[in-house]
């Protein structure tokens, strides 16, 4: 079991397999780093057998865009066993690879999706036709990558008029689909856009059949007859740093103790055995909470 310098357990690996992304969304903070050089479908598994060995029991692959690399099913097929393993993806691709996937051993995808507007989702991602992420969520949920978490960065001025359409959208996938509504990381920091997702609450709190506390974050789910709604509240939250629980690796091969810093990078590439499991443990080292209480 892994457990860092602030008593913090680490149970999930998000395995960043590359930066390249088929949108451009506007406010996109790319998971903190762009990568060029990309790690193998080998040099991947090996990375997530260490993991894996040292007690991480969750691993997300993450983007960029997950789906833009040819080798992605290949990438999956070659990944040790984990108690779940799941993709974000802007589901673009997913409806051609979405069995495929599941398949080669992918239990369930997040997909991003923050407006129902074809023509605001084509705006806010730079060409993005939503036509394919529809397609691609209908494939995900007939291919059994459920349940499906819709992630929706909740920004003031684009999408807050459209939180009981997404709903509304949701149900029709008969509890397949849980909406995710995600506080916005607003990296130029001047506020701009920003919206407490936990004023949220109060309107879903009433009407729901079962409130989940969710793991050490303390995320509420609400629990619905035909989904459910999740809260994300990563901005100036020192609860959800002391609870964190994550730890990245860059798609170039560097353990990232934080999303919020490139400072402190570990480079685990080309190590093997009891050598890659020692960086890791130094990386590990490194983790402190970016937000404090
Ligand atoms: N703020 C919050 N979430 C973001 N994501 C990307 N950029 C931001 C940001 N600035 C998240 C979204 C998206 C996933 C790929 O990354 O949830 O679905």
């Amino acid at each position: 079991m892994l457990v860092d310098r602030f008593d913090r357990r680490i149970t999930n690996l998000r395995i960043s397999v590359t930066s390249r992304c088929n949108l451009n969304c506007f406010y996109c903070h790319r998971e903190g780093y762009d990568a060029s050089n990309e790690l193998t479908p080998d040099e991947i598994a090996e990375i997530a057998k260490a993991f894996r060995e040292l007690g991480v029991e969750k691993l997300k692959i993450t983007g960029g865009e997950p789906l833009v690399r040819q080798d992605i099913v290949e990438i999956v097929e070659k990944l040790p066993e984990f108690k779940e393993i799941s993709m974000t993806t802007n589901g673009i691709r997913l409806s051609e690879i979405a069995h495929d996937l599941k398949k080669a051993g992918l239990d369930r995808v997040n997909v991003s999706l923050d407006t129902l507007d074809g023509r605001k989702y084509s705006y806010a991602t730079r060409g993005g036709r939503i036509e394919r992420v529809i397609s691609g969520i209908e494939a995900a949920v007939d291919a059994e990558l459920t349940p499906i978490k819709l992630n929706m960065v909740l920004i003031d001025g684009f999408n807050l008029d459209e939180i009981d359409r997404m709903v509304e959208f949701a149900k029709q996938f008969e509890g397949n689909v849980i909406v995710q509504f995600i506080e916005l990381v607003n990296l130029n920091y001047n506020g701009e856009g920003h919206f407490d997702v936990y004023t949220l609450v109060h309107k879903f709190e009433k009407g729901a059949k079962e409130v989940r506390i969710r793991g050490m974050q303390k995320r509420k789910q609400f629990i619905f007859d035909k989904y459910a709604v999740e809260f994300v509240k990563p901005v100036d939250n020192s609860e959800f740093c002391m609870a964190c629980n994550r730890i990245r690796v860059t798609a170039d091969g560097k353990v990232k103790p934080c999303l919020m810093r490139n400072d402190n990078l570990v480079d685990i590439r080309g190590l093997k055995g009891e050598n890659l499991k020692r960086a890791i443990m130094k990386a590990l080292n490194l983790r402190e909470p970016y937000y404090r209480g």
